[in-house]
């Protein structure tokens, strides 16, 4: 089966100013397979956050590289991992990133704009995924009208509006009741079967028992 995403020796460090630096990760190698759910656990401040930004290319590595595709995207332009981002990756943010005062249905399709998708189309796919998430009735409240599972739910949606092809989702269950996490979940396994890549964080590492691979990572390396 062929690699969708790997990464090289990554190191992410933060510098703070004189001499204070974080060191997020510290040399994490791994390869994720095309079209299976891959489950990146551990606890808070282990470096999640920063391996799946590295991944989805919003960060870049300090040090290491990241091939996606074939292709290593540590050499490419900013203009040129705009594009690739917005044709092939779909990320959920742990803390959601909503556009504040945008009703629900135009945060969904925002990043539709670029691509010059027409508002009417950008509408009725809005509404097919706001629907599919159970939140069809919220579509035109504002992030700030809704309760943090629905944002959670909205941030999905976003996050599935290009149909992408990889898709990175930040810790996706947190926040939310029993209930929603498992229609996540189930909306997740079904995105699988449609040969999606879906790579996973969460401190949980119980969440996703059906995960095709886990890595668990502690103080920014891969535990063996
Ligand atoms: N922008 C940043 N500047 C400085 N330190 C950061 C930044 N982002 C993350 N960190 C630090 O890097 C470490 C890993 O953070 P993160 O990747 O968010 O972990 P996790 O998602 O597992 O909780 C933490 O110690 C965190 O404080
Ligand atoms: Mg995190």
């Amino acid at each position: 089966m062929s690699v969708v995403i790997r990464c090289e020796g990554l190191h992410k460090i933060y510098r703070l100013g004189r001499g204070n630096e974080v060191v997020a990760l510290a040399g994490v190698t791994l390869s994720i397979r095309r079209g299976t759910t891959v489950l990146i656990t551990g606890p808070s401040g282990s470096g999640k956050t920063t391996l799946l930004s590295i991944m989805g290319t919003l960060e870049r590595p300090t040090k290491g590289r990241v091939i996606i595709n074939d292709k290593t995207v540590n050499e490419l332009s900013e203009a040129a991992l705009a594009r690739f981002r917005r044709d092939t990756v779909g990320f959920l943010f742990q803390d959601y990133n909503l556009i504040p005062r945008l009703p629900a249905w135009e945060n969904v399709s925002y990043p539709l704009i670029p691509l010059g998708v027409r508002t009417s189309e950008r509408k009725r796919r809005a509404l097919e995924l706001l629907e599919m998430l159970g939140l069809s009735e919220r579509y035109t409240h504002t992030p700030e009208q809704l309760s943090g599972g629905e944002r959670q739910r909205l941030s999905l949606a976003r996050a599935l509006i290009n149909n992408p092809e990889i898709l990175l989702l930040d810790e996706p269950t947190s926040n939310i009741d029993h209930k929603t996490a498992e229609r996540i979940l189930q909306l997740l396994r079904k995105l699988r079967q449609g040969g999606k890549s879906i790579i996973i964080s969460s401190h949980d590492g119980h969440i996703l028992t059906e995960a095709d691979q886990t890595f668990q990572i502690a103080e920014g390396r891969l535990v063996e």
